[in-house]
């Protein structure tokens, strides 16, 4: 999706309701009021997470100019180091910023980085990698935003499961009644990365398909790892794998890029990814991936958006989008497929 189009679908989305009302009164406003934002992200290269980002500034440059404010967004990069990461961190609070937004490298190290935050008074925003609760209730000023990782895992497993239901002959290339799988999985301990591969097994096990594993291993989310590593399966296994598993999109694509590689476009068995990103609708369209499951960044984008704002100018958390216990903002994830592959209800209720 073009930058053009995402910017005019979060025009509509953001809306200029929830905007209005949120602003500081002139009479309370002599100079501009300001908000200053740190966006830390694990790895800057990584697809989905620079969808989000992207997301987050036209957030901020919108709200700036439908309101007389402005809003300073400072993305860093953790390049894959926690100790990078929170020396960030240690920046963004010695400089005062007003809100940071925090895309952990390991998810464990939460608790200090709270209490860091807290003993500032500056309000923590964790996304897309989830501190488990009891360090999120270290103190009421801690949010998280993302999605629940468990929903699409089930998304998946229904995706597969209907397009081989319908179509068995299509996918059991050897006959056998059963799904003969490899399963590229994202970075170890990451809670997307579990919670898919245990759920997308399960819903295809639960539908009352055999499932066959050949291999699994990870690929930390990195398209080069995936293709690497499916080289190397594609050498061992050849024709016998049916279907590629991907805990994400851009190791679906890694998939894709190894059969390109080894000239077995012919070969091409069922790859599924997550995320829906812009170059994983290519290869839907292209026909090389066969279906995703949209990790929604504009949605998550202004969940964190309007928290930022809302805490700055309000000085409480207000959200279009639910806020659970007062924390936690998770959005939907929905099925995409080829259009000529749609075979099924579609959305399933979970
Ligand atoms: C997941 C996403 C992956 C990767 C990962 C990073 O939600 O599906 O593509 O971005 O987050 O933490
Ligand atoms: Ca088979």
């Amino acid at each position: 999706m073009g930058k053009k189009q995402n910017w005019m679908i979060l025009c509509c989305m953001l809306g200029l309701v929830w905007l209005s009302g949120c602003a500081p009164s002139s009479q309370e406003a002599k100079k501009v009021p300001e908000m200053k934002v740190g966006i830390l992200v694990y790895r800057k290269e990584d697809t989905f997470l620079g969808t989000i980002v992207e997301a987050f500034e036209a957030a901020a440059k919108y709200a700036e100019q439908q309101e007389n404010i402005k809003i300073s967004v400072s993305v860093m990069d953790g390049r894959g180091s926690q100790a990078v990461q929170t020396g960030q961190i240690e920046k963004c609070i010695d400089q005062k910023y007003d809100v940071i937004c925090v895309n952990l490298v390991d998810r464990t190290v939460a608790a200090s980085i709270i209490d860091q935050a807290k003993a500032a008074q500056i309000p923590l925003i964790f996304f897309n990698r989830e501190p488990v609760k009891e360090d999120l209730e270290r103190w009421d000023k801690v949010y998280y935003v993302g999605a629940v990782a468990k929903e699409s895992g089930i998304l998946q497993g229904h995706l597969i499961a209907d397009a081989y239901l319908n179509n068995p002959e299509r996918f059991d290339k050897n006959n056998d009644q059963k799904l003969q799988y490899v399963m590229l999985e994202g970075e170890q301990g990451h809670q997307d990365a579990l919670l898919r591969t245990e759920y997308s097994i399960r819903t295809l096990v639960s539908e009352g398909i055999q499932m066959d594993k050949l291999v699994n291993d990870t690929a930390n989310w990195h398209r080069s790892q995936a293709a690497t590593k499916m080289s190397q399966w594609l050498e061992k296994y050849g024709n016998a794998i049916e279907v590629v598993i991907c805990n994400n999109d851009d190791m679906a694509l890694g998939a894709i890029d190894a059969y390109k590689a080894a000239k077995k476009l012919e070969e091409l068995p069922f790859i599924v990814g997550i995320d829906g990103t812009p170059p994983a609708m290519e290869a839907l369209a292209e026909g090389t991936l066969y279906g995703t499951i949209k990790n929604d960044e504009q949605k998550q984008a202004q969940a964190m958006f309007q928290l930022c704002y809302s805490l700055v100018f309000h000085g409480k958390a207000e959200s279009d989008y639910t806020l659970e216990k007062g924390k936690y903002i998770f959005i939907n994830y929905l099925p995409v497929e080829r259009e000529i592959d749609k075979v099924s209800t579609g959305n399933k209720e979970q």
